[in-house]
């Protein structure tokens, strides 16, 4: 910006004048503020910051330059490999400590030996969430006597059997007996938990943290990770005026020795948008708060629209979801319901399939075995069989292509049901589906 204003030492007024209003907008939304540069392919939002000249120095991870890898850093030197950074809720996910090498199986991490756990720095600003669901292993029978959930249908017992992630002769260890090595869970987050998961000789030797446990999921499903969150920045650090917006200058702040870029009076620190904005209530040059005032209706009108627009979408979707389900009442209350949807009796079912006979049986998928039915209808007890049935479905065995059909008609009619308008197919696409499943049905019938 220097280098510009060199440029322009004798331009026209015009040009001046855009310049200046360029200026402004950029002290409006840009900031003195120095994202760091990615780390392999993993991006460093601010306030994360991986060498002093970038991001704030407060909120310290480490990029290997080695590996291109970014760990955390926590106290007594363990260090926990970053697996993924949600800037926008000021949080981020790291990887638990890896088990011990040797023995294999011991029931021991990492950050056991190292640290005795994972200890936060409570003068930094991370903590760990309430996300996190926290299995304590090999614990002294000690433990029992403490609040956490030691007890043999605690649920670090299901993560060691059916997760997957613990090989056998090391889940023995961990709690192959619940009375003398107990194995625990409670949730982090709050105090004193929200800077220490404590590992310790006389208390437990392991730990793994499940990210939002879902206990009705299977436990292979749980996402093992620690999620960590970072309180919102304060201004950012400077060495000189120039690296300070027009409306801030840069002094010495907080207790640390570093000089950051403070807002001028009249001005507050706006942390999401990273920039001093005005305090309200402050006269100014007219010129200049008839643009920022404009600025401001249109950001106000921008986000009204978003706002009206999110409640519309809303409003829409449970509206159309309370029609769907009213027409889905209507149509098994009908009196006519035998026209759209056939609700069969148990009985009915035992009938059509021959009491589940095996020889009935078409596969097996997601709601269980699959049954070849041959439903006889009202109009049936003349002796017609329902015309719907394929009647190939009828003779010995179901051909493969009759399978594929129905299989490829049951995508379709799912791909119909899905909730984001844009995942559905078109009514072209539907079309073109239909059509190539009727001449595979064709196809095979003539063979
Ligand atoms: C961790 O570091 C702190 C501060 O340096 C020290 O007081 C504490 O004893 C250390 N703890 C372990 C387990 O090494
Ligand atoms: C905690 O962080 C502060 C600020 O960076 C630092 O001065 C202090 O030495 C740290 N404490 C430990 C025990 O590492
Ligand atoms: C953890 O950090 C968040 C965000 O900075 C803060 O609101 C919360 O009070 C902290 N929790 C504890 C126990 O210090």
């Amino acid at each position: 910006m220097i280098a510009a204003d060199q440029h322009v030492a004798t331009p026209p007024n015009k040009f001046i004048a855009r310049c200046f209003c360029f200026l402004l907008l950029l002290n409006c939304f840009c900031s003195s503020q120095k994202t760091c540069p990615n780390c392999g392919s993993t991006q460093v939002p601010y306030p994360l910051s991986t060498n002093p000249a970038c991001g704030d120095p407060d909120y310290h991870l480490r990029c290997d330059p080695r590996s291109q890898k970014l760990y955390f850093d926590a106290m007594n030197g363990s260090s926990y490999l970053v697996l993924r950074i949600m800037a926008s809720f000021q949080r981020m996910v790291v990887q638990p400590s890896p088990w011990v090498s040797a023995p294999s199986s011991a029931c021991v991490t990492q950050d056991m030996v190292v640290s005795e756990g994972l200890r936060l720095n409570q003068t930094l600003p991370f903590n760990l969430t309430f996300s996190n669901t926290i299995f304590l292993f090999n614990c002294s029978p000690r433990l029992l006597l403490t609040p956490l959930n030691c007890t043999p249908s605690s649920l670090c017992h299901r993560y060691l059997e059916s997760s997957g992630h613990v090989d056998k002769n090391r889940a023995l260890n961990c709690a192959g007996n619940p009375d003398l090595n107990p194995c625990c869970t409670f949730v982090a987050g709050g105090m004193p938990s929200a800077y220490k998961i404590r590992l310790h000789n006389s208390g437990c030797k392991a730990f793994r943290s499940i990210l939002s446990l879902d206990p009705k999921k299977p436990a292979s499903q749980w996402e093992e990770g620690v999620e960590i969150q970072w309180a919102s920045p304060p201004e950012p650090v400077c060495n000189s005026k120039l690296d300070c917006s027009g409306a801030s200058k840069c002094l010495p702040a907080g207790m640390s020795g570093l000089s950051r870029c403070l807002c001028n009076r009249g001005y507050y620190w706006d942390h999401v948008r990273g920039t001093c904005l005005r305090s309200k209530h402050k006269s100014k040059p007219s010129g200049l708060l008839s643009l920022e005032v404009s600025i401001g209706v249109i950001s106000f009108i921008s986000f009204a629209a978003i706002l009206v627009l999110i409640s519309v979408r809303k409003f829409s979707k449970r509206f159309n979801q309370a029609k769907l389900a009213k027409a889905r009442e209507d149509m098994l209350k009908s009196s006519e319901s035998g026209k759209n949807a056939k609700m069969f009796q148990l009985k009915e079912v035992k009938k059509a399939t021959n009491g589940f006979s095996e020889d009935r049986i078409l596969g097996s998928g997601g709601f269980g075995q699959v049954y070849k039915a041959i439903y006889v209808s009202q109009a049936a007890k003349n002796g017609a069989i329902m015309e719907v049935v394929d009647r190939r479905l009828i003779g010995t065995e179901p051909s493969g292509d009759v399978l594929s059909s129905v299989q490829l008609f049951s995508e379709l009619a799912f791909s119909c049901l899905r909730e984001k308008k844009a995942d559905r197919p078109s009514m072209r696409e539907v079309v073109q589906q239909l059509e190539r499943i009727v001449q595979m049905v064709l196809q095979g019938s003539e063979l």
